[in-house]
């Protein structure tokens, strides 16, 4: 079958990589890809926002299936269009993708159908939020209600700095229509986790945990930024955990969108704070976590297009998936000044010497061709991915990788699966 997956970073790098293992592929397009993505796939210069441009060049290639990494064509309806032009797809409705896009929706439903969460208020006016918070008497969270590029969540330690967020979100208008409305939520403290399992409408199967790591710097430093590793799966979520999981939070999620009227397809990724033995949804993501993709695609022993396909046809309940007993860590390279300003185009050297070392692959994020050359496109650039017996064996692997690339313009984290390794 012709396969066309939309994005362009190393989430869809890993995607690519697997679907194009699968005997069933016999072609694979990437729209609009990148360096590494052009080794097993050819790319087509159509940006991954442009719903239009995906849909008409589907039909006009007669694409079979489409795999969409992203959030934004998800909320913006790609799987809709695509199914009505009778293209299956993976990856939820544009009704379903609220889930994703609207904070308010995410948390109301969570509260109708009593899946664990924070505490929370909805408001469209900063005096009614300031007077939620006063209410509150603790720490709070506000978040931004629309999609922010990940930004549009400020962690408050006192009423002032929350005071100052609403004024910030609101009235400054600092993530524009996405502040229309905000979210006021408890702060909740534990161990983060992320968890994924695939959908077909009304199954559900678990394809277990990851820990991500989201400030930029060692220890969990520094400013936030889109991931700068993670490893599968995580000693946090063991066998009782992972049950816990799929019975409290999973399930009911799929139940509710079901009896919603919005039957959710396509992965559901929830992110988790764990506290004494409970897990509670921090948020839901309608697609795959980047890089926790990469590590989830490195583990998976099966098909990975056919376990796609059977969710897009409903059909997962017969899907033979296996997974990998390893563990499987991506430390994410990215370009000197990233989360801020980054200079675009610096050489780097040495990926197939480092691609070469055994249990290695490395998915490129934000790359181009300069001629023959491999450059940095964007903030982070690589995704080193390995595999390992233990947390710290893939990591001794992964670092190996890290060190044999030569890229003086990048960095990475030095510390990436430091919880795992320091409970043992
Ligand atoms: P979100 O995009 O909603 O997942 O929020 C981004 C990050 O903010 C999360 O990964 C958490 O680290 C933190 N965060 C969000 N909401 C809460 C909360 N209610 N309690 C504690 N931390 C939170
Ligand atoms: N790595 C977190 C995310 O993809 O949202």
């Amino acid at each position: 079958m012709k396969v066309l997956v939309v994005g362009s970073g190393g989430r869809e790098h890993a995607l690519c990589w697997a679907i194009a293992k699968s005997p069933k592929c016999k072609k694979l397009y990437a729209a609009p890809g990148n360096a590494g993505i052009a080794e097993v796939a050819e790319c087509v210069k159509i940006k991954a926002e442009d719903v239009d441009g995906i849909l008409k060049f589907a039909k006009s290639e007669k694409i079979d299936f489409v795999v969409v990494g992203p959030e934004a064509p998800l909320v913006g309806g790609l799987v809709d269009k695509l199914e009505k032009a009778g293209i299956k797809a993976f990856g939820p409705s544009k009704k379903a993708a609220r889930l994703e896009g609207s904070k308010a929706f995410m948390k109301d439903l969570m509260a109708k159908y009593n899946i664990p969460t924070a505490d929370y208020g909805v408001f469209d006016e900063p005096d009614a939020a300031k007077d939620y918070i006063i209410k509150m008497d603790g720490r709070v969270v506000v978040k931004a209600d629309g999609l922010a590029a990940g930004k549009g969540v400020i962690v408050c330690h006192n009423k002032n700095e929350a005071f100052a967020a609403i004024d910030h979100i609101m009235i400054e208008r600092a993530f524009g229509a996405a502040g229309d409305e905000v979210l006021i939520e408890e702060f909740m403290p534990g161990e983060e986790v992320s968890f994924f399992a695939l959908v077909d409408g009304t199954t559900a199967v678990a394809m277990g945990s990851a820990q991500d790591h989201k400030a930029v710097h060692e220890g969990d430093t520094g400013p936030n930024t889109g991931g700068m590793g993670a490893y599968s799966p995580t000693p946090v979520v063991d066998a009782a955990m992972h049950k816990k999981i799929m019975k409290t939070i999973i399930q009911p999620t799929i139940e509710a969108m079901a009896a919603e009227g919005y039957p959710y397809k396509g992965v559901l990724f929830a992110g988790l704070m764990v506290a004494n033995g409970q897990p509670r949804v921090l948020e839901f993501n309608v697609r795959f976590g980047d890089p926790e993709c990469q590590v989830l695609m490195a583990r998976m022993n099966s098909d990975v297009l056919e376990a796609l396909l059977a969710c897009a046809k409903g059909k997962l309940k017969d899907a033979k998936i296996t997974w990998k007993r390893s563990t499987a860590m991506v430390v994410v390279m990215a370009a000197d000044g990233y989360p801020g300003h980054y200079a675009k185009g610096s050489q780097i050297n040495n990926l197939a010497e480092a691609g070469a070392i055994e249990g290695v692959e490395i998915f490129h994020a934000g790359t181009k061709f300069k001629g023959k050359k491999v450059v940095a496109n964007g903030g982070r650039v690589l995704g080193v991915t390995s595999i390992g017996k233990t947390v710290k064996d893939a990591q001794d692997k992964a670092y190996e990788a890290v060190d044999a690339i030569e890229w003086p313009d990048g960095f990475c984290r030095r510390d990436i699966g430091w919880r795992a390794i320091e409970r043992k």
